[in-house]
């Protein structure tokens, strides 16, 4: 029987939830201490952001604040369309405010060059990107961006899990895979 529920046998594991957690507690550790007097919001990125951002938030040992906004530029296929859409905006003013982007991933990057230019109208303290995973070879004219906080470089593959999502789903697995569609 065919379903449009992709599946689970195709996701090969990339990175385990114990690496996942080792990562995400140095991150942490080293977020609390360069920012540690300093009013920070991590600001992340629905939807994808919300298993990385939810770890690395309690790794934060210094009183912070989070908010949320959505971008979209895949809708819903394995290649960026190439034009970002602000479909959610945050709830709170960053007038001010320490601003850490928490994302899942920088493909083309031009989803946080969308940000860091919407953002810099709205006078924040300072802002920088925190990203679980970077596919520096995705990076396209437009998208060219400073990443200052990485949990791990990948190779140029689609990976799903721990937030990651193909058409909506795997985002709940709790490890990163490497996804192999099938055969036409
Ligand atoms: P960018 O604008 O191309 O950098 O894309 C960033 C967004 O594309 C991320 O927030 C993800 O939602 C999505 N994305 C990029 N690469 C992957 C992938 O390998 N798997 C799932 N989503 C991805
Ligand atoms: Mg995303």
């Amino acid at each position: 029987m065919t379903s449009h529920i992709p599946e689970k046998s195709r996701v090969e594991t990339l990175i385990s939830a114990q690496e996942l957690e080792t990562r995400i507690a140095a991150l942490g550790a080293q977020i609390s201490a360069d920012y540690a007097d300093k009013d920070l919001t991590l600001v992340g990125i629905l939807k994808g952001s919300v298993p990385f951002l939810s770890d690395l938030m309690r790794a934060i040992t210094i009183p912070i604040q989070i908010d949320f906004l959505e971008c979209s530029s895949y809708e819903g296929g394995l290649e960026s369309t190439g034009v970002v859409r602000l479909v959610k905006d945050l709830s709170h003013t960053i007038r001010g405010k320490h601003v850490l982007i928490v994302e899942d991933i920088v493909d083309t990057g031009r989803t946080l060059a969308y940000l860091l230019d919407n953002f810099a109208a709205r006078g924040p303290g300072s802002t920088a990107i925190c990203t679980l995973l970077d596919k520096p070879s995705g990076r396209q004219p437009g998208g060219e961006v400073a990443v200052d906080y990485v949990g791990f470089t990948i190779p140029n593959h689609f990976v799903v899990g721990y937030g990651l999502d193909l058409a909506g789903y795997f985002r709940n697995l709790p490890y990163v895979g490497v996804y192999s569609p099938p055969e036409e």
